[in-house]
């Protein structure tokens, strides 16, 4: 099949454009490089072999999408462009509803234009808000508490009306986890720049040196060692698993929801001790107050992509601190 990546230059993006690209789809990459570098496509070129289509363009841009669906005979998209740091959502509220919101709508309708049946969408498992339960299944209540998470949900809702208002079309919005990890060449991974935010980013700086040591955000929550407990997927497993749910969209039309995650829940310590054993070195550690918004804990239920989608997380944690210190040796 011809698949449009939006945001394809980006972290997922990017790895799953390799994953689509070994399974022999054609691949067309369209990213306006606000959060990523275009020395990923030499990267890309560099594990595929060939040369990846990428147009430098916007989502938002009507014109140009409509003319990428139809230059490329494009048979599906995979809707990964979007801004996505919960923090900077609270500063900038107008940029994150412009571009994850309107961009999809943009979006929706250069693909009714085109008459482009099938869509797959990046959301994320932040729009569940405060897990009422664990493991979270995808019928748990949804209710985002920034405006990182509203603009996804917003977006769910609007691809529900979409989906209710052509029985043709098939759109499958994939709750993402945490992901993880980089690709096994280490030519392609995440890439956050200036101090990271996130657990893996900021716990590999300080294996490097760059960062002196790693500030664990509470101690005393009702998990195990006490500190916070999320479920971290390799991003190559969910490359996958988009592979999966585009094969899903041959068979199936209507609106569908998948939580992509292990099932499985590791504390920040456990990922510490992972990343050390994989790397041999100490990563020193300074106990903290908690971080405003951050939850005890949140996991998946993946039955139903399991079982739907014929699909499941398979690489470890020790895959993951490898394949993120072999990306550092490529940076
Ligand atoms: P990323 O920032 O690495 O990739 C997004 C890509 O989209 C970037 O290359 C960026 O330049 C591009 N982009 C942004 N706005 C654009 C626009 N208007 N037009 C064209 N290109 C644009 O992020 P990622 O981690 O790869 O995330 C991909 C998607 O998955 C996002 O929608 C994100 O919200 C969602 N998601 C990510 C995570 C995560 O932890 N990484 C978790 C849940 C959901
Ligand atoms: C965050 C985002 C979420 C996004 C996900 C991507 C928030 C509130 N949520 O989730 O929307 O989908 O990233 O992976 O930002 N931790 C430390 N020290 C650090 C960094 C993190 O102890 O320096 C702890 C956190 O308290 C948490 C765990 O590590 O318990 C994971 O944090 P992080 O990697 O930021 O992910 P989330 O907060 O789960």
């Amino acid at each position: 099949m011809n698949i449009l990546l939006t945001g394809g230059a980006g972290y997922i993006g990017s790895h799953t454009a390799v994953a689509l690209s070994e399974a022999g789809h054609e691949v067309v990459l369209l990213d306006n490089f606000c959060n990523s570098q275009k020395s990923v496509l030499d990267r890309l070129e560099r594990i595929l072999g060939e040369v990846l289509p990428c147009v430098e363009g916007d989502v938002r841009d009507t014109v140009l999408v409509t003319r990428i669906l139809q230059d490329y005979k494009i048979d599906a998209v995979i809707h990964f462009a979007g801004l996505k740091a919960v923090g900077e959502s609270f500063q900038k509220p107008i940029d994150y509803f412009d571009n994850n919101v309107s961009g999809t709508v943009n979006l929706l309708r250069a693909m009714r234009v085109s008459n482009i049946k099938t869509l797959i969408f990046s959301s994320s498992a932040t729009i569940y808000g405060v897990p009422q339960y664990l493991p979270i299944d995808e019928r748990h209540p949804t209710k985002a508490i920034n405006p990182y998470g509203r603009s996804k949900l917003h977006i769910e809702e609007i691809l529900a009306d979409v989906a209710a208002s052509d029985p043709s079309l098939c759109i499958v919005s994939l709750r993402y986890f945490n992901p993880v990890g980089a690709h096994e060449t280490g030519l392609i991974g995440e890439d956050p720049g200036g101090t990271p935010n996130n657990l893996m980013p900021y716990i590999s700086q300080v294996a490097l040196g760059k960062l002196l040591c790693l500030n664990v955000y509470g101690n005393d929550y009702d998990t195990p060692d006490g500190t916070g407990v999320r479920d971290y997927i390799h991003v190559m497993d969910l490359a996958d698993g988009h592979l999966a749910t585009l094969n899903f969209t041959e068979r199936n039309s209507g609106l569908h929801t998948y939580n992509l995650g292990t099932g499985k829940g590791n504390s920040v310590l456990e990922m510490v001790k992972a990343f050390e054993d994989a790397s041999g070195k100490t990563i020193p550690i300074n106990i903290k107050a908690r971080r405003a918004g951050d939850v005890a804990a949140c996991y998946a239920r993946v039955d139903k992509a399991n079982f739907d989608l014929n699909w499941k997380a398979t690489r470890n944690l020790q895959k993951i601190c490898t394949s993120i210190l072999n990306f550092q040796k490529h940076s």
